[in-house]
Formats: C-alpha cells, sequence, structure tokens
C-alpha cells in the first residue's frame, strides 16, 4: 500500500490579494475571506490550516516601511492570528489549525491559558507554531533594544517550553466533575499550582482555564539551526521546513528524527512538512506560462527580496541584481530560509537567485497540471520518506483560486493515487497528524 503523507496551508492574516485579476478585494479583517479558505482546505481533508506571524513593520529593505506598506506584501499589514484560529475553529469541524505566537511576547501564563482556551473552541484542532522571533524591529516593539542572540533564544524557550507544559498539566483531565449532589463544579484536589522559578520565567499557577481537549495544543516549529532542529525535535508534533532539493530534504528529516530519538521520543510522532508553492494549470504549459508571468512581473523581483529581507534583517536592496552576493550571509534571523534562497557556492547572480527558487519559497519545483505535479509530490516523498507538504504560493499573496487551484485540482490527483487522506480519522490535530 502507498504511503500517505501530511498536508499543511501556510499563509498569514494579511491582505489577501487585492490587485490582481481574480483579486478579492485586500480587506479580510473580518476573517470571513480566511474561514472560507480553512472550509474549502477542510473539504480536501488538509491536516492544518497555519499562519505565520511577525511582531513589527519591517524596515529591513532599503532601511525603511515603504516597500512593505507600498504592497501590503505578505509582511505588513498583519493581523493577530489568534483571534481568527478561535473563529475559524468555530466554523470548521476537522481541520486543524495552527497560530504562530512569539515567546518572546507573551509571557508563558498568557500563552498557555490563549491556547487552551482555543483549543476548547477548536474542540482539539489548535497548533502553536512556536517561534522565539527573528527581527530586532519585534524585539523594539517589547521592550528589547536589540533580538537576544539565537542561542540564547532557545535557551530561554526551552524553559519557557518547561513552563507552560507544567501550566498546561495544572488542571488534571478528570478536575471538572460538575457533581449535581455535592454541587461541586471542579475538584480543587485535581487544580495545582506550579510554582515554577526558572533562570527567565516564573510563574505560580495554576491556570484559570479548564484543561485543553488536547492537554496540550499541537505544537508546530520551524527550527534550521542546529538548536533550532534540537528543540524542535524536542517539542513539535509538526515540522515545517524549507529546503531547496530533495537530498537535503531527507537530510533534514533524517536529523531531526535521530535528534528526537536521542530526546528519547518516537521520531513518527514528528511529521516534517516542507514549504512549498505549486503552480497549476490544465496544461504544463499553462502552469509555465503562468510562473513566467509572475516572475517577469515588473514588481516580483522586489516582493521577493523586500520579504528576504524581512525574514533575515539584511538590507538586500544595496546588493546588485546580475552579480553573485558577495560571500555567505548569515543572519541571526531565519538562517534556513536564507540558506535555501543564496545557495552558496552555486555562482548565481542575485537575479537567477530569485528567479530560480521564487523569493522566500525555495523546495522542489512543482509547476504542471494537477497529475504530474501530484506525481512528482509521491516521488520526492517517496525518496525523502515523509511526511508531507506545506502548499504556499510562490509571493505569498493568496486568493480563492490559486486555493482551489489545489483543493480542487491538486489534492483530487494525491487522493486518486492514494498519497493523501480521503476523510478524516479523527478529531483532534494531533491525533490526526499521527494516524499515518
Ligand atoms: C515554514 C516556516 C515558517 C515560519 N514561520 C515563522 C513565523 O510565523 N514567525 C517567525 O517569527 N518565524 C517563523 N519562521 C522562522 C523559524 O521560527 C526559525 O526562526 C527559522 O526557521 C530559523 O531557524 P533557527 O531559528 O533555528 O535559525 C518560520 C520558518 C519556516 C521555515
Amino acid at each position: 500500500m502507498t504511503k500517505r503523507f501530511h498536508l499543511g496551508w501556510f499563509t498569514n492574516f494579511t491582505a489577501d490579494e487585492w490587485n490582481g485579476a481574480f483579486a478579492n478585494g485586500g480587506s479580510p479583517w473580518d476573517g470571513k475571506f480566511y474561514v472560507e479558505i480553512a472550509q474549502a482546505l477542510e473539504r480536501a481533508c488538509f491536516d492544518y490550516l497555519m499562519f505565520e506571524d511577525k511582531l513589527s513593520v519591517s524596515e529591513a529593505y532599503g532601511g525603511a516601511t515603504q516597500v512593505y506598506l507600498k504592497h501590503a506584501l505578505g509582511m505588513v499589514p498583519k493581523h493577530d492570528p489568534a483571534p481568527l484560529a478561535a473563529v475559524i475553529g468555530a466554523a470548521t469541524s476537522r481541520l486543524g489549525i495552527v497560530a504562530t505566537m512569539s515567546t518572546m511576547a507573551y509571557p508563558p501564563f498568557l500563552l498557555a491559558r490563549l491556547c487552551t482556551t482555543i483549543d476548547h473552541i477548536a474542540q482539539g484542532r489548535f497548533g502553536w507554531n512556536i517561534v522565539t522571533s527573528a527581527e530586532n524591529a519585534a524585539a523594539q516593539n517589547f521592550g528589547l533594544d536589540k533580538l537576544p542572540p539565537r542561542e540564547l533564544r532557545y535557551e530561554m524557550a526551552h524553559e519557557y517550553m518547561d513552563l507552560v507544559y507544567k501550566l498546561f498539566d495544572s488542571w488534571g483531565p478528570d478536575a471538572v466533575v460538575m457533581d449535581r449532589e455535592s454541587g461541586t463544579y471542579a475538584d480543587f484536589t485535581k487544580v495545582h499550582p506550579v510554582n515554577f522559578e526558572g533562570k527567565y520565567f516564573k510563574s505560580r499557577g495554576p491556570l484559570n482555564t479548564v484543561r485543553a481537549p488536547q492537554g496540550r495544543p499541537a505544537l508546530v516549529q520551524a527550527g534550521g539551526s542546529p538548536s533550532g532542529r534540537d528543540f524542535a525535535a524536542k517539542h513539535a508534533d509538526s515540522i515545517i521546513a524549507v529546503n531547496s532539493s530533495v537530498e537535503e530534504m531527507k537530510a533534514f528529516r533524517d536529523d531531526v528524527r535521530a535528534r528526537a530519538e536521542g530526546h528519547g521520543r518516537n521520531p513518527d510522532d514528528i511529521k516534517v512538512l516542507y514549504l512549498v508553492a505549486p503552480v497549476l494549470g490544465e496544461t504544463e504549459k499553462e502552469a509555465r506560462d503562468k510562473l513566467a508571468r509572475m516572475r517577469s512581473g515588473p514588481l516580483f523581483i522586489e516582493y521577493s527580496l523586500a520579504l528576504m529581507s524581512a525574514i533575515t534583517d539584511i538590507d538586500f536592496s544595496k546588493y546588485e541584481l546580475d552579480k553573485p552576493l558577495p560571500g555567505r550571509l548569515v543572519t541571526n534571523g531565519e538562517q534556513g530560509s536564507l540558506d535555501a534562497f543564496q545557495q552558496f557556492g552555486s555562482g548565481k547572480t542575485l537575479r537567477e537567485l530569485v528567479q530560480s527558487s521564487a523569493g522566500a519559497v525555495a523546495a522542489i519545483e512543482l509547476v504542471g497540471t494537477p497529475d504530474q505535479v501530484a506525481d512528482k509530490m509521491g516521488e520526492a516523498m517517496e525518496a525523502v520518506g515523509g511526511d508531507g507538504f506545506l502548499i504556499t504560493t510562490q509571493t505569498q499573496s493568496i486568493s480563492r483560486q490559486v486555493v482551489n487551484d489545489v483543493t480542487d485540482g491538486l489534492v483530487p490527483a494525491l487522493q486518486r493515487r492514494g498519497l493523501v487522506r480521503t476523510e478524516y480519522s479523527h478529531k483532534t490535530l494531533r491525533e490526526n497528524l499521527r494516524a499515518f
């Protein structure tokens, strides 16, 4: 029997495509547009819809906010995904919903309480994408002068996790008794303070929320550095990854699975989903033409470089387009995405890098008919060993049309091959992730 794989969709609570041929208006702030997207993904039996998030208006490209605000590109305006996750949770019944929240921004108690609340509203389908934040501008919105170095961020995040696990468990599974006879709603002997005192965090507990349906939300993480991978291997139910070849995908998965074993975990409890941006057409030519039109658009290079600047704090406006980058670039931000983009040693010019990796999205190229792309995804998964794909779009813009191309074209093609599920087998996100 063919081994099935998992599907997630990657987006953010940003303006949907507003000025293209199939644009919907660009004001999705009441959440209804994203509810419709979620319903389409649920129809296609996706594991989860995830919302990336950032906590600043970037000035990374050209030292100004201009390019980001002018184009509303993926980065700003960006509304808070947590309340949106609650709205989507209430309007769906099977799809997992993942929101990004930063350990830099939320006090652990508040985060544990919020995750628990949303997991109840979503009836056990909420996931938290754990990030430590990666931009100085975000750090400056929270009273810091600059972003702490990566190693310190992860050290703090490990302690943060120790505390939130204790908070999630501060209500026993059977604490709520609702016993009419004794007039008891909750049994106080099953609700415990945590009295946590760490190097960075301190909290008394217990939470004042009823234990979450999943106990703790499903945990998603995207660590790319060695300490990031280690963090993900220790905590995540699903790891989202940016790689630029099948070989890299396999090496990444083998590495995090080995690390998970080192932490005493069953590596099969972690699903690695790889970021891809399929371009679909009724014919291969149609898909290739579509991609070529996108890439030759007047703003594609600016879009792609501004996006890469925002996640790396590197100003790509200062490099010459028709020369290779001056050397291997390093960042205190998203090094993995930067490495996938810069293809160090390839000798490509900056323009060629943008054209070949589609900006921030670097993975196997998926361009063609639904059947062609489905075959390619199946082959990649067979070579890598699992566990699925995190689907997004070339410039992170979103419209009903691009989602429908996937849910109504690509997914049925994958289903015909037995590569993805045709119905949900479980109710909670964690159980669906572990179903195969
Ligand atoms: C698919 C994907 C999604 C990510 N989403 C976010 C996000 O929403 N917010 C954020 O601050 N960082 C996000 N990141 C960055 C990661 O949290 C992480 O910082 C990055 O992958 C670099 O790994 P490292 O921290 O181990 O160097 C994302 C990364 C990837 C690959």
